[in-house]
């Protein structure tokens, strides 16, 4: 009998489909819940996933004969890697593949938010642009501004080399020190002198435990005043009621997010501020990234279930609380 591959979605361009005259493929075609995939997964060899998707220790102990779990995605944050790690079952994900994509939007996000673009949009649909005027939705320049990027790691840099192009100046807070052969690689600050240097923080984080709420009431007043706020990270790293008392103050100029902390559900607050523009977490939704996403799962689903080793593993080390417990 052929391996099971469980995939909880259909991918691109019938992606799936390539893995078919080697083993057996079934697509759920739903969200499933926790206990949906507790159900489903019994008799899967190999689970592809999406970032919604929990992958929980009940998961991955009722999944007795999985040996992978392929995150269609960077993060990997709706998977347990402890409970992963313990019984052996390998977990990949989609590095690289993304990178760009999600910083495009992370420029788009603060473009729009600096230039105003969807107040603009409304105000000429709604029949209110009556000519040119010398004061028409005055918006910023992001020349000459500076950037606080908060995780500076693929991603990050990405957003670095373009806002850099934009004329601004670059700086980050984040773990590891800067690389200095590298020219992309923003000079390191501590947080609190990122926070209050920056006209725009953007968020290029993991979500992990240290990280999770990381921007609440206390770091938003050591923002400098009247700046902007991009998340393109995850949800939970912003306390949503936090950022909603920041912008109503006026601590905060406006906020561009593509991610939520309580997503799919997004804070009532934030659907009525004309301050923030919301994306519904697209940062990698292009046709270009999702086919190379695709076929990066396709082909670690086929290397393991082959035996080798796969190309993109979600590396433990980068969450140290995560391998202690493994290890125990
Ligand atoms: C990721 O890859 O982690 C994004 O959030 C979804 O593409």
């Amino acid at each position: 009998m052929n391996a099971l591959v469980l995939a909880t979605r259909e991918l691109p361009e019938q992606s799936l489909s390539t893995l078919k005259p080697e083993f057996e493929v079934r697509v759920l075609g739903y969200s499933p819940a926790e206990l949906d995939l507790v159900a489903e997964v019994r008799e899967a060899d190999a689970l592809i996933t999406l970032v919604s998707d929990p992958v929980t220790r009940r998961v991955l102990e009722a999944g007795k004969k999985l040996k992978i779990v392929a995150n269609y995605a960077v993060g990997v944050d709706n998977i347990d890697r402890a409970a992963a790690t313990a019984r052996g079952i390998v977990v990949t994900h989609t590095p690289n593949a993304l990178t760009d994509a999600t910083a495009d939007l992370t420029m788009a996000l603060l473009l729009a938010l600096t230039r105003r673009i969807l107040e603009g949009d409304r105000l000429v649909r709604m029949g209110g642009f009556s000519g040119w005027s010398p004061d028409l939705l005055l918006g910023s320049d992001l020349k000459g501004k500076t950037l606080g990027i908060v995780g500076p790691g693929r991603i990050g840099k990405a957003v670095a080399r373009r806002a850099r192009a934009f004329g601004m100046t670059v700086i980050a807070f984040g773990r590891s020190p800067r690389d200095e052969k590298d020219s992309d690689d923003p000079p390191r600050l501590s947080f609190e002198e990122l926070l209050r240097r920056s006209d725009a923080v953007s968020l290029h984080l993991p979500l992990t435990e240290e990280t999770r709420g990381l921007f609440n009431l206390e770091t938003f007043s050591k923002m400098k005043r009247g700046s902007f706020l991009v998340n393109t990270a995850r949800g939970p790293l912003v306390e949503e009621s936090a950022l909603l008392r920041a912008l109503d103050s006026g601590q905060l100029a406006g906020a561009g997010l593509d991610v939520y902390e309580y997503e799919p559900m997004i804070s009532p607050g934030l659907l009525d501020n004309d301050r923030v523009v919301l994306m519904p977490h697209a940062g990698s939704a292009t046709l270009e990234t999702r086919r190379e996403m695709a076929r990066m799962v396709v082909e670690d689903v086929r290397r393991v279930l082959s035996g080798e080793k796969p190309l993109h593993p979600a590396a433990l080390e980068n969450a140290p609380r995560e391998r202690a417990r493994a290890a125990r």
